[in-house]
């Protein structure tokens, strides 16, 4: 099973559903449909109204965070698992380099990711190394510590989906060559073996896919799917990526 993830970011009102109601025309009708899954993660205010309309159809409806505790709690602002499911997701990220430079810690993001788990939500957590880690030859050691330091054997790895996302790819129209995303995600699924010693969870990929680049990495086995950021506000060109990846 593939995964074709839309991340809406800081994007979208009401009728923006007209976006995703196309490509959920798109996809009901597409040839290759049983071979991927679609999933959106519009922003917060968006979640309910949005998961009610999807509910009998195609497109299935996550969050782009989570707070990091149980249920309810008396932190302003916070939005936990447990809200989140009452109101339909049914996914959520966690780890978005985003949030991390927000101030997310590992053990932060093993909370969101165990209370996220223990809520039902099934975790696409993301992982990533910058700029400077790449020049440095940091990539492979940043992200076993960023896989190591949250994912646990524990934890039901059934429900959870690896996003590789290069800070600095996200946004830039640069994209790692295929060379190197083999040889990355592979390192990834290895890392993921050893922590639960089984098969690793899927592993997509992240950071300026769009129907051009993703020509490049169809070829590449490792990569389950793709969580696409500025290229899923568009009902054309979000097609254009599942449409290209399987032509
Ligand atoms: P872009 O596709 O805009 O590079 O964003 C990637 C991303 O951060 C998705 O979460």
């Amino acid at each position: 099973m593939k995964y074709f993830i839309g991340n809406w970011k800081m994007f979208g009102i009401p009728k923006s559903i007209e976006i995703l109601n196309k490509i959920n025309s798109f996809y009901s009708k597409d040839k290759n449909r049983n071979k991927y899954k679609v999933i959106f993660t519009p922003p917060y205010t968006l979640i309910e109204s949005y998961s009610k309309y999807f509910k009998k159809k195609k497109i299935n409806i996550g969050s782009q965070n989570c707070y990091q505790k149980d249920q309810f709690s008396s932190n302003t602002a916070a939005i936990s698992s447990y809200m989140l499911r009452s109101v339909g997701a049914k996914y959520t990220l966690v780890g978005h380099s985003d949030n991390r430079s927000e101030g997310d810690t590992d053990s932060i993001l093993k909370n969101k990711v165990y209370f996220a788990l223990k809520n039902n939500l099934k975790v696409v957590f993301c992982v990533g190394e910058n700029k400077t880690h790449k020049k440095n030859k940091k990539t492979f050691s940043v992200l076993k510590k960023q896989l190591t330091k949250v994912l646990e054997r524990k934890f039901n790895k059934n429900n959870i989906i690896i996003a590789y996302e290069p800070i600095w790819s996200i946004g830039t129209g640069k994209i790692p060559s295929s060379q190197e995303l083999t040889r990355t995600s592979s390192f990834i699924k290895k890392t993921l073996k050893n922590i639960f010693r089984s098969k690793s969870p899927p592993v997509l990929y992240g950071g300026s896919v769009d129907g051009n680049s993703v020509k490049l990495f169809k070829k590449i086995n490792e990569i389950d799917g793709f969580l696409i950021g500025g290229a899923s506000k568009s009902t054309k060109k979000f097609i254009d990526i599942i449409r290209n990846y399987y032509r």
